[in-house]
């Protein structure tokens, strides 16, 4: 498939201005909260992603209208209805998504229809919480062969529940659900990254009335109706990173139009002490400069973790730049226990990077002393050199890629189309910044 294939003449500093619009791990939950309403809800600086299509197909088989004007999504809910199973599981795709329609279609139709999920292959990646809470809730789900079918013939409730790990699905899960439930949820060990404040801030606007009380607790008053929403979500802190790190790893210059300071300071800490540079432009239309300032890169010893920690999403993109630094560089990976498995390819290019099964460096974590290798050790700096990949997941892809931009010579890089989950344009985004790619 000469589509799905991007050809890299690497060994070029990246070096210019691309923009990052709507947070996509935001963007594809917020068109889920717009089912909520019994007005339309409008979403700007939507990017063009294939989880943002796949979200919009299944709201279309749902009922909902959904217009485009310019960058934002207009989401019609007035007419929600049942959509066919064998419809939704075609649509549904590689998605994960779908798991989070449970709460919003039991209240707008009193039952549900859940796909086996997609998404990245980076840990088994259960939904044990989701179940759990739902159930709590007052939901019934039956197993099916082709998916899960929930029903609440009581209604839904409010309910406390305490998560066993911050899972950010989970949380949106609750909150999806409680808003609308009759009666008071309290969320313990809730996830808090940006994204889902900035879920919280568009439920706040459709009506809803949601406390994040401090150490990880949410408490929910459930209403009984919600209106639409007006929203401009949050920039995509993970596509700024990795961008950021494509300019390290090729000794660029890239000006990230839309990033913000406050969402990426955590990574801005570990970009600093691997030696990276960045200057940040608060002016409205700003963003934030990312450059390798010339001098040898340095190791740095991490551990991934829910926010405030370094994100997991962050992971791979750093590590190609990693491969640069000179000495031994440590990346505990606490949220995915299958989420080195790219650094094969990356070896296979030059790199030096051991996977160990302990947790190295930091705390232990649910992973250890268990069959997952999911700490690494990366031995720099290596000289990349070109070779033919295979895209195994989304930031395990794009990392790939900026491995292939970083090495001297021709890479053949196959399955970009993975890539276009999560990264707008991102071909004509290289060619901008001066990348020698082609399809
Ligand atoms: C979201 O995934 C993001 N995806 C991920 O980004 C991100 O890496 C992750 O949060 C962590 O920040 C979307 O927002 C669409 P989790 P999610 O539930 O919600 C375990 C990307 O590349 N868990 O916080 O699926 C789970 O196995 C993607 O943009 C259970 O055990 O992540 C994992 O170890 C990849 N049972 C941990 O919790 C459950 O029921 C965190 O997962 C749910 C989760």
């Amino acid at each position: 498939m000469t589509d799905d294939l991007l050809r890299v003449h690497g060994g070029h500093p990246l070096r210019g201005e691309i923009r990052v619009r709507g947070a996509k791990n935001l963007v594809s939950k917020a068109m889920v909260a717009a089912l909520l309403g019994d007005s339309p809800s409008q979403l700007h600086d939507v990017p063009r992603i294939r989880d943002v299509e796949v979200v919009r197909g299944l709201l279309e088989l749902h009922g909902v209208k959904v217009t485009e004007q310019a960058d934002s999504l207009v989401l019609d809910p007035s007419n929600v209805d049942t959509a066919k199973v064998d419809e939704i599981n075609v649509h549904a795709g590689s998605s994960r998504i779908p798991i989070l329609f449970c709460g919003p279609l039991l209240h707008r139709l009193g039952h549900a229809f859940i796909p086996d999920l997609g998404g990245c292959h980076i840990g088994d990646r259960p939904i044990d919480f989701h179940l759990a809470a739902l159930r709590q809730f007052g939901a019934i789900v039956d197993k099916a062969p082709e998916g899960l079918h929930l029903t609440a013939p009581g209604g839904l409730h409010g309910t406390k529940f305490e998560l066993p790990y911050p899972s950010v699905g989970a949380t949106e899960q609750v909150l999806l659900t409680a808003v609308r439930a009759e009666g008071v949820t309290e969320l313990r060990n809730a996830a808090v990254e940006p994204e889902i404040v900035d879920l919280i801030c568009a439920l706040q606007k459709m009506g809803a009335i949601i406390k994040v009380h401090t150490d990880r607790v949410i408490e929910i008053e459930g209403v009984p109706r919600l209106r639409g929403y007006n929203h401009r979500p949050i920039p995509d802190r993970l596509e700024a990173a990795s961008w950021a790190c494509a300019a390290l790893a090729t000794h660029g210059d890239i000006t990230v139009r839309g990033a913000r300071q406050v969402d990426m300071m955590t990574f801005l800490n570990v970009f600093t002490a691997v030696g990276g540079a960045f200057e940040v432009d608060d002016a409205p239309g700003g963003g934030v400069r990312f450059w390798h300032p010339g001098e040898e890169l340095r190791p740095v010893a991490i551990e991934t973790d829910v926010h405030p920690g370094f994100m997991t999403d962050w992971q791979q993109p750093l590590v190609v730049a990693l491969t640069q630094a000179r000495g031994l560089s440590i990346v505990h990976e606490t949220v995915y226990e299958r989420r080195l498995g790219y650094t094969d390819a990356l070896n296979a290019m030059g790199a030096t990077i051991q996977l160990y099964r302990d947790c190295l460096g930091g705390t232990p974590c649910r992973f250890g002393r268990r069959d997952f290798k999911h700490s690494a050790v990366i031995a720099g700096p290596s000289k990349l050199h070109a070779a033919d990949l295979v895209i195994p997941d989304l930031r395990g892809g794009f990392s790939h890629l900026i491995a292939a931009l970083a090495a001297e010579g021709n890479s053949t890089v196959y399955g970009v189309s993975l890539i276009h989950r999560g990264y707008e344009d991102f071909e004509a985004k290289l060619t901008a910044l001066g990348a020698a790619v082609s399809a």
